[in-house]
């Protein structure tokens, strides 16, 4: 009889043990999935606000031009829509959409800067002609540097 209890006892004891291993690591695994997050949200950015007062864009032969009539650079944390209408008309605004934070293309055959996330529309002022966009997008100033026979440099600064 007692020999029976022995072995009964033995089985249990392991699958306690077992069970005590995977309800802990999982309470570890729950913890872990809350806390990260949280310290993400609550740490320093991992990249940093800009110094410089300007970024450099590129040249204004960019093939992102040709092929889109845009590209998106950014400025510090902040991503920009830098859209060449001719070799002199290149504009520059914040290229995050101002209704639910999306980032905004621009649309060649339309003529217009558009936010796919609710069909937000700005026009090429970055005013906010329709949809649900409740502000305009922020402008950054465009400074242009052309030697002679040579594509321009873009420079992007805050306006
Ligand atoms: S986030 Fe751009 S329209 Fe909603």
């Amino acid at each position: 009889m007692n020999s029976g209890t022995t072995q009964d006892t033995g089985a249990p004891q392991g699958r306690r043990s077992f069970l005590g291993w995977f309800l802990g690591a999982t309470v570890t695994a729950l913890f872990t999935s809350i806390a990260y997050p949280v310290a993400r949200f609550l740490g320093t950015p991992s990249q940093p606000e800009v110094a410089a007062s300007q970024v450099q864009v590129g040249l204004t032969d960019d093939p992102d031009f040709a092929a889109k009539g845009f590209k998106i650079v950014r400025f510090g944390s902040e991503p920009v829509i830098v859209i060449k209408l001719s070799d002199t008309d290149i504009r520059a605004f914040s290229a995050v959409c101002t209704h639910l934070a999306c980032i905004v293309g621009y649309r060649k055959k339309k003529h217009d800067i558009y936010c796919n996330c609710h069909g937000g529309t700005y026009d090429l002022q970055g005013r906010n002609i329709a949809g649900p966009p409740p502000r305009p997008l922020t402008p950054y100033k465009v400074n242009i540097v052309a030697k002679a026979g040579q594509p321009g440099t873009i420079f992007i600064s805050k306006a």
